[in-house]
């Protein structure tokens, strides 16, 4: 008797057990998917008012806790309940008294409203893997850097050193072409500004375009250099140079032409 109800017994709870992880799998299959769905929503349309920088109305969106612990007004979301769920009420901008979310930007499309809609009904899961680390850690200074690829740019010539392939890459997707080389006097009077804060005198001009009748990488790099050079030696003349200009001094630091510019 006892052995017969035992098996008895254990084939309905083995038959109960095969219709509900049936059931459970048929659900399964369509579960949203709050990483890959929800998330993503949250992120590019709330953290920015609901994460670390702002927290509107004391809410969070950004960790898994506060987020369901809710703002002012309390529980974001009632789970199996859209409706009652405050999350939705203000993404539809039915809540009598909170605007509609995101505030002063574009609705959500009806799409992700259903993606949100769905999600709670099936019981708002928040899996703790997908446990956005404190959003401050995405910043990029806490991330290892790594090499990355360098982009297959059309223009191989134009491209004289792997920085080239970025700025050219990036180019090409605005369809923009770079802009023709400088000219001679443009570029002395660049590399000048640029490294020691002055434009080249007259004098500088004329001595570098009769000694430089064509550009290359060449007399690029030599201007590079004796700018460099200059600039280094303004740096140390211009520790006395406080001394010199004290009130009542007459001196006052004059430029000197820069050696073999
Ligand atoms: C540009 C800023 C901004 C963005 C983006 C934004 N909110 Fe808000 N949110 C606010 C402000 C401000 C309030 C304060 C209430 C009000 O202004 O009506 C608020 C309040 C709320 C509240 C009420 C909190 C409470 O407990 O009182 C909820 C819920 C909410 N927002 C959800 C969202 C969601 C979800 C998103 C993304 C879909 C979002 N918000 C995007 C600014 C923003």
């Amino acid at each position: 008797m006892h052995s017969i109800g035992f098996i008895l017994g254990g084939t309905l709870l083995a038959a109960v057990g095969l219709q509900t992880s049936g059931a459970a799998a048929a659900v399964n299959a369509a579960k949203v998917d709050f990483a890959k769905e929800i998330q993503p929503i949250l992120e590019k349309s709330c953290v920015e008012c609901h994460g670390p920088q702002k927290a509107k109305s004391s809410l969070r969106v950004d960790l898994k806790a506060d987020a369901l612990k809710g703002g002012d007004t309390g529980a974001l979301l009632v789970a199996g309940d859209a409706s009652k769920s405050l999350l939705i009420q203000v993404v539809e901008g039915t809540h009598a008294e909170i605007s509609r979310m995101p505030k002063k930007r574009d609705p959500l499309t009806p799409e992700q409203i259903a993606l949100l809609r769905k999600w709670i009904e099936q019981g708002a899961d928040w899996p703790d893997a997908a446990a956005t680390e404190d959003a401050r850690l995405k910043h990029w200074a806490f991330k290892a850097p790594t090499r990355p690829e360098l982009p297959a740019a059309k223009n191989q010539r134009w491209v004289r050193n792997p920085v080239d392939a970025f700025i050219l890459a990036k180019l090409d997707g605005e369809k923009l072409t770079p802009s023709p080389e400088a000219d001679r006097t443009s570029l002395l009077r660049r590399l000048s500004l640029d490294l020691i804060g002055l434009p080249p005198t007259p004098q500088e001009v004329e001595a570098f375009l009769a000694s430089h009748p064509r550009l290359d990488l060449d007399v690029r790099r030599k201007v590079l250099q004796s700018l460099d050079a200059l600039r280094r030696a303004v740096k140390v003349r211009s520790r006395t140079w406080p001394a010199a200009t004290a009130p009542g001094s007459a001196a006052s630091p004059a430029r000197e032409p820069a050696a073999g510019a």
